[in-house]
């Protein structure tokens, strides 16, 4: 799929949508692991609950999508919280996106997959930092676009990380699988 059809895919999504700005329970899990000082990087974000929460708890957040309907939700969202100065949001597709490397203390992507983009954010997890992600998995090896099967995610980690905890959840074609893991 290119980048065009993607981005005018999600917008559509968005607009038919209001975005409800919950963070995703995965970040309540990373935050009780505890992160570094430090900033955070958010890809695949959309009209992202997990920013704005890391936002108002003071941390400065990159957030990264192709929409530019979700991003133009989460910038209002940002806005009327008064968040902004903490909000760097960048329309880029991930494909071409290379993050600061060894940068953040925090990398997350929520229900988004991409083997590239994955490697891409794990080198972009500063030492003591933590990567967290959620997909949609598969429940074979058999693999199917966008999805993976869970314990895929630690496999793929490189040399250096430590899991804190890999689990999955959800059923049928809602289920997914989530890693945290501290570099
Ligand atoms: C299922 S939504 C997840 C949004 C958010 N992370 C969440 O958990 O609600 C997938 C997101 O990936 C974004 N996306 C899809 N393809 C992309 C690409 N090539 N580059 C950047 N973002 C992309 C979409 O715009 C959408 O916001």
């Amino acid at each position: 799929m290119t980048a065009d059809n993607d981005r005018a895919r999600w917008n559509a999504r968005y607009t038919s949508k209001r975005p409800t700005f919950e963070p995703q329970p995965i970040l309540s899990d990373v935050l009780t692991a505890g992160i570094s000082d430090g900033p955070v990087l958010e890809l695949a974000c959309g009209a992202s609950g997990n920013a704005v929460t890391l936002a108002s708890l003071g941390r400065h957040v990159t957030a990264v999508d192709i929409s530019d309907v979700g991003l133009g939700q989460l910038r209002c969202e940002a806005d009327n919280r008064g968040l902004t100065s903490h909000l760097d949001i960048v329309e880029a597709d991930l494909s071409d996106y290379q993050p600061r490397e060894h940068h953040y203390a925090l990398v997350i992507a929520t229900f988004f997959w991409d083997g590239s983009v994955f490697d891409a954010a794990c080198n972009a997890v500063m030492p003591g930092g933590v990567i967290a992600w959620q997909a949609l998995s598969t429940p074979t090896m058999t693999s199917r676009p966008f999805r993976i099967h869970h314990g895929a995610l630690s496999a793929r980690l490189p040399d250096g990380f430590t899991v804190i905890r890999e689990h999955q959840g959800g059923v049928e074609s809602h289920a997914w699988t989530c890693l945290y893991a501290r570099r």
